[in-house]
């Protein structure tokens, strides 16, 4: 059953504060603040809590996927560069046994080879991938339904 009580939470990866100025050709203009503010705004709308967390560091993201488990509903997650590297970030989403829905601003399946693969998408609920800021909403959007389904 779901416990809207419990926030979703929203986890950024490693550069994703850079959003606005990073690569804007890649990853548009808007700014992790904005994207953030608009995730608040539709949660609301959507009937949920929300929390967000922005870390450059691998133990830090894993640490609050960690404490998750206990205070958290569910898990919307842009890894950035981890997608493609970090097994301790796979095994801290299995571990928190929380849904789990994985998102990306660009489509890396039409980018460099190495960022094809993501070590997380087999075992998050489901990927949105390449529709730049809105790849957030959407993916909000999909977790509040599994989470609502039970
Ligand atoms: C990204 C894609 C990753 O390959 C990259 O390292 C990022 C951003 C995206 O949202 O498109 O930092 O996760």
């Amino acid at each position: 059953m779901s416990d809207e009580s419990k926030a979703i939470l929203v986890l950024h990866g490693p550069n994703l504060n850079m959003l606005g100025t990073r690569e804007p050709e890649i990853y548009g203009a808007t700014t992790l603040a904005e994207i953030d503010a608009k995730l608040q705004e539709l949660a609301a709308e959507l009937g949920w809590p929300l929390e967000a967390f922005q870390s450059n560091g691998e133990g830090e993201l894993v640490s609050r996927i960690q404490q998750a488990a206990e205070s958290n509903s569910g898990v919307l997650i842009n890894p950035g560069a981890y997608t493609h590297t970090s097994v301790a970030i796979r095994d801290a989403v299995i571990a928190c046994r929380l849904p789990a829905v994985e998102v990306h601003l660009s489509n890396i399946h039409q980018r460099e080879e190495f960022r094809r693969r993501s070590l997380l998408a087999d075992i998050v609920v489901g990927q949105i991938i390449g529709f730049g800021a809105d790849s957030y909403l959407l993916g909000l959007r999909a977790l509040a339904g599994v989470l609502a389904a039970g």
